[in-house]
């Protein structure tokens, strides 16, 4: 199911927020209809955000600087949306149709995500069991995904694949996007609650970790949704691999460790009343909400990028897919 797609000279978005149940598609007209899409997460998954913030400043007719600040502002930890709105600007900057390099960014995605599900796919056994946290198929995407890619493609090619799904508190991306993904596609899935992870990884029933991730430092640090650096801790503790499936536009050579990324807080609605009918905390009880956490590089096995996959030490086989400029 496409996250987004562009037809007649229209951009139809598919409404995040509102699946499992729904399947709705909407049209935004206004920088503010951009700006909340992001910010609400009816579009969401690093590179998902970038492609939609491409289209934003093709076809919004604004000052193109201060559209891409706004823009930026949305969501801070995935670089991938500063990526794309960087591009539209400078193509807009030199003369160039904004239009056809927002197209650009979205048919390269499709591709990336190919390549990365082919790699990832390599490193999997027909029959493995796998566990996934959050939400980094096509709805994070524009096609196959990157985390969920390896699943989506070897699918095609008739693997069986036992996944076991994190819900993903508190946005439960891996309840209401991963698992509704993965039973469309056929594949075997299994949702589980966060704090169950360690005892399927005990019980033998995973050979395989993978994330999607939001930025990627130069020292192959790495930033996800809240609650995938315990994931990775556990994985390193049971003796399973680690993967961490990205695109090249999620590493930011700029930040030298996890360190310099800054991780986004949202706001406490999300943990105490945003799911429940009845709110399940007192309104003065206090909540820390950090949208993402930093997973070190020394409990990943491997980074799967469309330029291959790259093993330890992160340092050298990140900055050896360097492009010079
Ligand atoms: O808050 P979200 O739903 O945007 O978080 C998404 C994730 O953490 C994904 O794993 C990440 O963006 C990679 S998506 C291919």
């Amino acid at each position: 199911m496409e996250s987004m797609y562009f037809e007649n000279g229209t951009l139809f978005v598919l409404d995040q927020t509102k699946l499992p149940n729904e399947i709705e598609y909407f049209t935004p007209k206004s920088k503010e209809d951009y700006y909340y899409a992001i910010k609400s997460l009816q579009v969401r998954g690093a590179p998902a955000i970038g492609i939609f913030a491409g289209y934003a400043m093709a076809l919004l007719n604004e000052d193109k600087q201060e559209l891409k600040k706004y823009l930026d502002s949305a969501r801070p930890t995935a670089v991938n949306l500063s990526y794309a709105t960087e591009r539209v600007l400078k193509a807009y900057n030199e003369g160039k149709n904004p239009l056809d390099e927002a197209r650009a960014i979205h048919l390269e995605d499709i591709e990336m995500c190919r390549k990365i599900s082919e790699y990832g796919l390599s490193l999997l056994k027909d029959g493995d069991g796998i566990l996934t946290h959050c939400n980094a198929g096509e709805l994070a995407t524009s096609k196959y995904g990157t985390g969920l890619g390896p699943l989506l493609l070897g699918k095609e090619r008739g693997y069986t694949f036992h996944v076991y799904s994190d819900e993903t508190r508190p946005l439960l991306q891996g309840a209401r996007l991963t698992s509704f993904e993965l039973e469309k596609a056929g594949v075997d899935v299994t949702l589980i609650c966060d704090n169950m992870a360690s005892l399927v990884m005990k019980q033998g029933k995973i050979n395989a970790v993978l994330v999607g991730t939001d930025r990627i430092a130069a020292n192959g640090d790495i930033a996800n949704k809240i609650g995938t650096s315990g994931v990775a801790i556990l994985a390193k503790h049971y003796g399973i691999p680690f993967y961490v499936l990205g695109p090249y536009s999620t590493i930011d050579y700029k930040c030298k460790t996890g360190d310099d990324i800054v991780i986004e807080e949202r706001q406490a609605d999300e943990i105490k009343n945003m799911w429940y009918e009845k709110p399940m905390a007192l309104p003065e009880t206090k909540c820390y909400n950090p949208a993402f956490d930093v997973t070190d590089h020394e409990l990943i096995t491997a980074i799967i990028t469309d330029r291959g996959i790259l093993r330890p030490p992160y340092n050298v086989s990140l900055e050896s897919i360097k492009d010079n400029d």
